[in-house]
């Protein structure tokens, strides 16, 4: 991790320099802001993996062997490459460079307080945890310095005391970490793969640590995978695929009004927000086929119509928010948009979901 740069009477006239970083203030939190969690600690220290012990132990071996130990490692190629950005792209990328560094730091502070508070109790599980905060601080860290090459840098200490903390109980946790991992595997491989082939479009040299990179995140995604199946109450039953459906949902529809809202940072990478969401929901769904009990139909006509609805509602709540009016005024205008987003919320988790077994049943 790096930790914040502080000012001394030497730097203090530098600041905002990629030698003197200014601490950028944390974005105001809003639903589409990366969240920190906290779990029942308690019960995740008293979980029974033997169901599928001998694959979260394959699992851990893989971790140990910790094959990006040497992979982020800056190079010559980023002196310099700040400086080739024009200011719109510079503003963009930098926005998307907080929302990772944010997002990495969320998964490396719950990951290292878990591997800590079940040590005793469950040994396997919190080396595991360990394993993956040690990839989550690499990344947070790699991104942060390379926000640094543009004069700022996240105060992690800052955000770790004053980011408010969303408690999940651990399935919910499962759900929501298993999702983020394996749509980070996709996120960062679509923009690997389409940056390998339009090389002109690669804005900045972290790009090409992507493939190793989301390898981790593939690796983390399989963990929850098998700590699922090690508690199969999680993923069979009514109840887990009401839970499933749910998590799938939030987080397809989250990405995919916060990525249209921020289209221009794609559009310097050469990409269509739209479409690229579209791939990464597509693969993230056909892969969360193999341990969600059900699935959503993305492909049905009305899900991106709905989605469609919720972006232009949110178009209209940031325009509320950037207003003049006094707050009871803000409020009034985003009433009717909060009331239309969870009708429509409503209407996306009332469609008929896939089984899994139904979609791919070769995986499973
Ligand atoms: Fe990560
Ligand atoms: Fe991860």
């Amino acid at each position: 991790m790096v930790p914040p740069a502080v000012a001394t009477p030497e730097t203090a006239t530098a600041i905002g320099t990629p030698d003197a970083p200014a601490i950028k203030d944390p974005v105001k939190d809003t639903i589409l802001t990366p969240r920190f969690y906290t779990t029942d600690f308690e019960a995740m220290a008293a979980m029974d993996l033997s169901p599928n012990e001998a694959e979260l132990e394959a699992i851990c071996e893989e971790f140990r062997k910790d094959y990006n130990r040497h992979h982020f490692v800056r190079n010559e190629e980023f002196e310099g490459a700040a400086e080739k950005l024009d200011p719109d792209t510079r503003r963009v990328f930098v926005e998307f460079l907080e929302q990772s560094c944010t997002s990495e730091f969320s998964g490396f502070l719950l990951y290292k307080e878990l591997s800590r508070r079940i040590k005793q109790k469950n040994p396997l599980l919190a080396e595991c945890f360990a394993h993956m905060a040690r990839d989550e601080a690499r990344h947070a860290g790699f991104l942060n310095k390379s926000m640094s090459d543009f004069g700022l840098q996240l105060d992690l200490g800052f955000l770790t005391a004053n980011k408010a903390y969303t408690y999940f109980k651990p399935e919910y946790i499962f759900y929501a970490t298993y999702l983020s991992e394996k749509i980070g595997y996709w996120r960062y491989i679509a923009i690997f793969r389409h940056l390998e082939k339009n090389p002109d479009s690669k804005i900045f040299p972290i790009f090409n640590f992507f493939e190793n990179w989301c390898q981790d995140e593939n690796r983390h995604g399989d963990f929850f995978d098998a700590l699922m199946k090690a508690q199969p109450k999680s993923v069979t039953g009514l109840r887990a695929r009401l839970w499933c459906r749910f998590f799938l949902l939030a987080v397809f529809a989250t990405m995919y009004v916060r990525d249209v809202a921020r289209k221009e940072f794609y559009e310097a990478l050469g990409l269509d927000a739209r479409d690229y969401d579209k791939y990464v929901i597509a693969k993230t769904n056909e892969t969360s086929a193999r341990v969600f009990p059900v699935v959503l139909n993305v492909e049905h006509p009305k899900f991106y119509e709905r989605l469609e609805r919720l972006v232009r509602n949110n178009d209209q709540l940031s325009a509320a928010d950037q207003s003049e009016a006094i707050a009871p005024v803000k409020l009034l205008r985003k009433l009717p948009f909060w009331v239309a987003n969870a009708a429509e919320m409503a209407k996306l988790f009332l469609m008929n979901p896939i089984r899994s077994e139904h979609y791919q049943p070769a995986v499973r």
